[in-house]
Parts: structure tokens; sequence; C-alpha cells
């Protein structure tokens, strides 16, 4: 059965069971803190689960993209060594909100696996939660019944904690769990060793393919578990192994969703990969075949990642992303001899395989491909420098043994992990090849410490809700009022290295945007009766809306006004819509394959990304301001349509964008032909914005572009601002009636005196000239002279060239302080550096040291300023050192 079929196989038999079918959530989170990826199909779902929210449908299915390469689960290390791993994952699921429970979950994944998937009811085991007395949670008596009228009970097995009590995090809802496993070995293996030994072994032909949770929990901050107010059930079933059971496949790498991008690679290297039933491969394949494991793998997740509009950055969730694709670089550049950019070409592979169920894959190809191609090309040349700089250490190590013998140090190795990039498996490979060792200890400690540093700086410790009013659902009345009668609903202590203490405020309704769609969240103040409370920040937590402040009311109780500062909303919200206008003004000067790829959007300014293939030119820039001041002019009239179905919107032109989650119900924000998806706050009427202007454009990415631009106030202190400083010019050429021509004609004077001055240098060289040849001395058979003049930098050259003339076995060192700039030249006859091993180079960085100073050249001429006047004479002093 062909993947395709299989994945539509899963969604069609829980559509029959009374299931909404919904999309895949992007893959990158964006209102939830704890997570930076999806890691799990519940992730979007974890809301509903502690009774913030309701869902769509009490059932739903879909299947998500996953990731698990950061925090509880992750996978990372092992991808690429095993052959049922990976990075990026479909996670399959079907979930119940407080509808049906264990019996249902059971049943029907028992009906699907069996009699619609037709795996052999023998190949399959499945494990029940056999209890935690310390926790309170007793053995899944109910599970384990229901299992037993479909399957022979020495086929169920008991688990443990660790493996049948499902977490999604250190915090949040969880609860016991019943997996299902399969054993794909051969008949003649499964007669030696019995299937149900090996399951929860790490064995790659009985793996577990589904996990049916019972959610029942809230795991607490201080580590203790509560009832949730309903029981849910959350499911997930590997995809890929899935795949693997239904293809008759040993390896999830031979099935179909893998072997395209694997042919990719082969037919692009050169080399070959061996299928999971070939045995005893020598050394050399098995590593071509993890190399092309990691690289199949992980352009999968690269690629959903970066169309999902994560690009691969220096921080957080893009810094993931990056560290992924490089690891894929590295293992090509080690181990499948590439050593140009490649993996890039797999992304139309992947678009055509996966592009039909993930639209994202195929309409963003390009965009993709281009990314990782730069990514790669500068990755590899980052490569190339660190194994110049390890040849460097290596050749001082072989010159100068340090204690350890033969061995590099580890925060040497270390260094060129962390500046250079340069990974630490390549250090020690090639330090083997050179016949050293890595230290292996300081490395990791070295690493350690750094973690530690940086641990220490991110830390954050959050403290459990306290309820105050149990089961309100907070509403967002902010797009109508910026003031509200509210209530405290819950509160909750956060402590974290780089804030210190703060507290997060949730009210029964609130004015305050939070942060979303670029626009920073809001500020204000909660005000009682008695009191007045800073709001420094909103942002958003899945379904709350936490306000942010350094200090609790005393009566937590009382009724507050919640008033947002609405200077600072006011700015914000003319920047996003100019945010809008600026958008709709790229797509029709540059085309409409500009879409936005990220956006900042505060008081001050706004920043906008977007993709386009090149650098804008001065006559584009100069027609989006205009497009924008002229829709600014037309003063259009805000059109607000709240709550229209999605389909209706994108029908009517609105763009949406890949990487947001979109409701059922969006916002569409209309500016008279501009219209966009958008939950932020903007003016009523584009008037409000007074003025727009670019401050700059630039390249972010490989096809990416950003542009800064600001509005209104900013836009005034700028015309200010450059007011001024004409200003001061004008008073600094003594106010000339036309600027312009002032300073032409100061420039015209400029170059006319330069040339006077040039001509008078040639002079002086001609007279010190004739002057200096009755000082130059004999020493050593060397014409030599160390002597200061009163020159340019130019006419010590020129008289250097002019005394060097003279001879073929000439020796100066001629020292100028033009505006007490010190500055030393020396020339050397190409004789005397051939003979006498005489290198003016070396000799000004030598004498260089007098005047604090450095220089270089070539071997017969060179020059070195410095910042010490008062050495000039030492330097002189010290030049005839070298001819005697
Ligand atoms: N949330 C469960 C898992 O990820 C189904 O295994």
């Amino acid at each position: 059965m062909k993947s395709q079929d299989v994945r539509k196989q899963f969604l069609d038999f829980f559509a029959s069971k009374g299931h909404l079918i919904v999309p895949s959530a992007p893959i990158v989170l964006k209102d939830d803190p704890t997570l930076m990826f999806n890691n799990s199909g519940m992730a979007q779902f974890k809301e509903y689960f502690l009774g913030n929210g309701t869902p769509k449908s009490t059932r739903i299915a879909d299947t998500q993209k996953c990731l698990r390469v950061s925090g509880k689960h992750n996978d990372l290390e092992d991808v690429g060594f095993d052959t049922y791993h990976h990075t990026m994952f479909e996670m399959l699921g079907n979930w119940s909100f407080g509808d049906y429970f264990k019996k249902e979950a059971i049943t029907w994944a028992w009906e699907l696996l069996t009699e619609v998937y037709k795996i052999p009811k023998e190949n399959l085991y499945v494990s029940v939660f056999e209890g935690n007395p310390e926790e309170n949670v007793p053995f899944d008596r109910e599970a384990w019944d229901i299992w037993k009228g479909l399957i022979d009970e020495d086929r169920i097995i008991l688990g443990n904690k660790k493996d049948n009590f499902w977490e999604m995090g250190d915090q949040g809802p969880c609860g016991p769990c019943s997996e299902i496993h399969v054993d794909i070995r051969s008949a003649e293996e499964k007669a030696l060793v019995s299937g149900k030994s090996l399951v929860n072994n790490d064995h790659p032909q009985v793996v577990e393919i589904w996990n049916n949770v019972f959610m029942e929990f809230n795991r607490k901050a201080d580590g203790s578990l509560e009832k949730l107010p309903a029981k849910h059930v959350d499911t997930g079933m590997g995809f890929e192994r899935l795949c693997m059971a239904l293809q008759g496949k040993t390896s999830n790498y031979d099935t179909d969703v893998f072997t395209p991008l694997i042919e990719k690679v082969e037919q692009i290297t050169g080399l070959k990969y061996t299928l999971n039933e070939v045995l005893n491969n020598s050394e050399e394949q098995n590593k071509t075949n993890i190399a092309i494991r990691v690289v199949v793998d992980h352009v999968r997740a690269v690629a959903f990642a970066i169309a999902d509009g994560q690009l691969p950055s220096n921080t957080g969730a893009g810094y993931v992303i990056r560290r992924i694709l490089r690891r894929a670089i590295r293992y090509g550049f080690t181990f499948l001899n590439t050593k140009e950019p490649f993996i890039n070409q797999l992304v139309a592979v992947l678009a055509k395989q996966m592009g039909e169920f993930f639209p994202e894959i195929k309409s963003q190809e390009q965009l993709v491909t281009n990314v990782i191609r730069e990514e790669e090309a500068s990755f590899l040349r980052t490569l190339d420098q660190g194994l110049q700089l390890l040849d460097k250490v290596i050749e001082e190590e072989k010159a100068f043994p340090s204690e350890g013998l033969g061995r590099i140090s580890g925060t040497k190795a270390f260094e060129l992990y962390d500046t250079f990039g340069f990974p630490i498996d390549l250090t020690a490979l090639i330090l083997k090849e050179k016949g050293l060792e890595l230290d292996e200890a300081g490395f990791n400690t070295a690493m350690q410490a750094q973690k530690n540093r940086s641990r220490a700086a991110s830390e954050l410790s959050t403290e459990d809700w306290s309820v105050l009013i149990p089961g309100n659902v907070e509403t967002f009345v902010g797009y109508d009022q910026s003031e509200s009668d509210v209530k405290i609903t819950r509160i909750r202590k956060i402590d974290s290295k780089k804030d210190g203490i703060l507290y997060q405020i949730v009210l029964d309704n609130t004015p305050f945007y939070p942060e979303g769609g670029g626009q920073v969240g809001d500020k204000g103040t909660l005000v009682s009766a008695n009191e007045t409370i800073e709001i420094i920040d909103t942002k958003k937590e899945n379904n709350l809306i936490l306000h942010f402040t350094k200090q609790l009311p005393e009566n937590i109780n009382a009724g507050f006004v919640a008033k947002v500062n609405q200077d600072l909303r006011s700015l914000s919200s003319r920047n996003h819509s100019a945010t809008h206008l600026m958008h709709q003004a790229l797509r029709s000067i540059l085309g409409t394959h500009v879409e936005q790829k990220g956006s900042l959007v505060n008081p001050n300014y706004l920043r906008f990304d977007f993709s386009h293939f090149a650098k804008m030119t001065e006559t584009e820039l100069q027609q989006v301001e205009d497009f924008v001041n002229a829709r600014i002019q037309e003063q259009l009239q805000l059109v607000e349509r709240r709550n229209i179905p999605f389909a209706q919107a994108v029908q009517e032109g609105a763009m949406a964008l890949f990487g947001e989650k979109y409701g059922d119900e969006v916002r569409a924000i209309k500016f008279g032909e501009s219209m966009e998806l958008c939950g932020g706050i903007h003016v009523k009427n584009t008037a409000e914005i007074w003025h727009f202007k670019i401050v700059s454009e630039g390249a972010v990415a490989a096809g990416i572009r950003r542009i800064e631009a600001i509005t209104s106030e900013a836009v005034k202190a700028h015309f200010a601002s450059y007011e001024n400083t004409l200003n001061e010019v004008k008073t600094a050429l003594k106010n000339p009636q036309d600027i312009l021509k002032a300073v032409h004609s100061m420039q015209e004077e400029n170059a006319k005196l330069t040339k006077q001055i040039e001509a008078l240098v040639k002079d002086k060289v001609k007279n010190l000239k004739a002057s200096l040849i009755a000082e130059i001395q004999e020493i050593n058979g060397v014409q030599f002279l160390a002597k200061q003049v009163d020159l340019n930098a130019e006419g010590a050259k020129d008289l250097a060239y002019e005394l060097g003339n003279l001879g073929n076995n000439v020796f100066l060192v001629l020292a100028t302080a033009e505006e007490e700039k010190p500055m030393l030249t020396c020339y050397v006859s190409k004789e005397l550096v051939a003979e006498k091993n005489l290198n003016a180079g070396q000799v000004v960085r030598e004498l260089g040291k007098f005047i604090q100073g450095g220089g270089g050249g070539q071997p017969f001429f060179a020059t070195a300023g410095g910042k010490n006047v008062a050495g000039i004479q030492q330097a002189l002093e010290n030049a005839i050192e070298f001819v005697k």
C-alpha cells in the first residue's frame, strides 16, 4: 500500500467514526512559550484538555507534522543510526475531547489495524499501564479488560511510568497510555526469540506504532498530579513506521516515504544506499548508509520548517533548524564527499512527493530550495575555514608539542566548534588521520561550562496558576475598547534569570492586545479604587491572554479598570496598517511572488520580511513609498470584517500566510484594495499614518529581503533631524544663500589645492633627495639611511623610491609624523632581500613596536603606522641593527 493511501485510509476511517478531519497545524509553534515545535499531534489541542477553550468538534482526527529535536522529546542524535527514528515525522491521531474514552479508542484502533490495514494479529502486542502507587495512579484494569476481549491475554504487557504514562512536557496534561507494538521480523527470527520479550527493548523490528493516551491528569509545577475537568483521548500513530509495516519493509527508510529522496542522493553523489535486509555491509558502506539517512531525514524537517515560516537563524527555533541542516551538511561533507551544496536539490523531490497533501511545500519549493542552498554554501565555507584553522593548530602541535603529547587541547577544539561552527566529530576524524588525538574530556568540560552559562541566562521557573474565578473564558474586547471593567481570574508567578520575578495575570475580559501577527503586546495599567498596577507587556499562551506585571495588586479580588496605553498602541497601529499597505505595494510593484515572511510592528518602526530574489532598486523603493503615501492621502477608511468564514475571506482576495494557524472564522482587514487576514490593531483611517518612509532594505536570507520603515511621529522626527543637520552644515559654511553651490565650490577649491600640494611635495622630495644622499652610510656593504623627514605618506614613498633607485644595495627607513601620526616607510633593494635575507615587512613590524603600531607590505617595500610619535627616534636608532 502506497504511503498516500495509508494516510488517506486513516483519515477516512476516523471520518466514518464521526471525527472532524482538520489540517496539520504548522510545525513551528507561535503561541506556546513552553514549546518551540509541534512535537506531537496533541500540542495544538493542549488547551482543550485543560478546559481553556472549546474545540470545533468533540472528535477530531488529522495527520500532524511533528519535530522532535528539542526539549523533553528529542531524537536528533539518534537519527541516521537507526532505521525508525526521525526528526520530522507525521503523527496520525484521533482525539476525543470529553467524548468517547478507552473502550472506543481501543476498539477502533484494533479495527483499523487488523481489519482495514489487515496487519496479522499475531504480529501485534499491546501494553497497559501497571500503575504507580506513589502517585496514586492505579493499574489500568479498564484498558486491560478491553484488550482482553480483542487479543490473547499473553500479548498484553504491563508497562511502567516511563513507557506507559505519557506527558507532553514537565508540566501539562498527561495520563496513562496503551501502546500498540508491531513485530515485523521474519518467521525464523520469531521462532527463535519471542516478540513479547523484545517490546520496549529498542529492537528495530519490534517497534511501537501507536500510542493511545487516556488524558485524565494535569502535571503541576510542583510535580503533583491533579485531575482534569473531563476525560479525553489523545492518540498518535507513527506514519512512517506504519508504512514500513504495511509495505513489508524492515526500515522506515525503505518505504516510499524515503526512497525517492534516497534515489536522488544516489544520483547526485554516485554512491549507493543498501536496503536494510542487506547484511555484512563494509564499514565504509555502513557510514554511507548512515549519512544518506541523515540527509534524507533532515531535509524534510528543514524544508517543512522553512515552508512554515521558520528561517534558519542564530537564535531560538531558527537556530535549531540551522543545526539540523548543518548536521546533514556535515554528514554529507564527511561521508558522501559532497563539497558543493546538494541538499537543496532534494526539495523538488519532496515537493513532488508530498505537495499534494501539504501544499505549503509545493507552492514554496523555489524559496525553500534557495534558502537551503544558501545555508549550505555558507556552512561549507565555514567548514573550509575551519579546516585551514585546524591545520594550523595541528602544525603548531607538531612543532611545539603540548604536555598532553600528541593531543589537541579540548579548549582549542571547543573554540573551533563554538566560534567557527566546526563540528567536533570532524575535528576528531581529521586529528585521527594526522595521528593526533582529541582531548575529549577537555572538550566536554568546555562544552558543559558553556551550556551552564546559557542555561543560567535562560532559566525560567513557572509556578502553577492560582485560580480566582474558575471556568471563565476570557474575552478580548480590544478591537472596540481601550478600557474595560475587569476582574482577575487567575495569577501565576514566574521567575526568570533575565527579567527577575514577574507575575502573569489573566482577566475575565481584556482590552489589551497580546503580542501576535508581528505586533507587540499592549502596555498600560490596571486601576482600582485604591491602587494602580503597571502592565508591562501582554502575550498569548495558547488560548490565554497573559498580562505581565512586576507587582501584584494588594487586593486581587477588587474590580479594576484595565487601561491600554493609547499613545503606544496608536503608534503601533499606524505602523501595522502601513505594513499592510506596503505588502500590497510590493506585490503590485515587484510582482505577486512577494509573500510575507515575517514582520515586527512596534511603536517605533516596522520591519517586514518578504520573498523576492533581487536587491530592490532605488526606483522600486521610491515607487513603494509613493504607493503607500498615495493610499494614505486617499484617506481610506478601515473596513474590518470579524468572524467571516475563512474560505469566503480567501475567495474575496484576502491572503492567508503559510505557518499561520487560522480558525474557520477569521478577521479580515481592508483598506481600499488591500485585504489581509489579520488579528492586529489598525488605524480607523489611513490618514492617521500621516506619512510613510523606508529607512532600509537588505537581505535576510537567500531570496528573502527585509524592509524597515517608519510612519507618523517617527517620520517627523526623521525629517526634523535631517533639517537640523542641514542647518548645522549651513552655519558651518557661514550661511551661504545656496548650500549646494557652496559645497560644490568648496570641492573644486579642494581639488585645486590638492594638485598644488602634490606639486610642492614633488619639489620637496627632489630637494630632500639631493641633501640626503650625503647622509647615506655604507655598513657591511649596505647603503643605509634611517631618518625622519617632513613629508606626508605619499611623499615618503616617492622619496624612498628615488633614493632606492641610486643603487642595488640600499636599505632605508624613513619616518614621518604628519598630523602627529607616526609612520615608518622601509625600502630594501631587491638584491638585498635575496642576499642578506632583509625583509621590509619584517623590519616595519619590529620597528613598528616602538611607535605602538603595526603594518606590513612586500619584502622590498613596507609601511607601518602607529600611535606613539615619541617612539620614532628609538625606531630609527634600532634600524641599524638589521645591517649589523
Ligand atoms: N501524544 C501521544 C504521543 O505523542 C499520543 O505519543
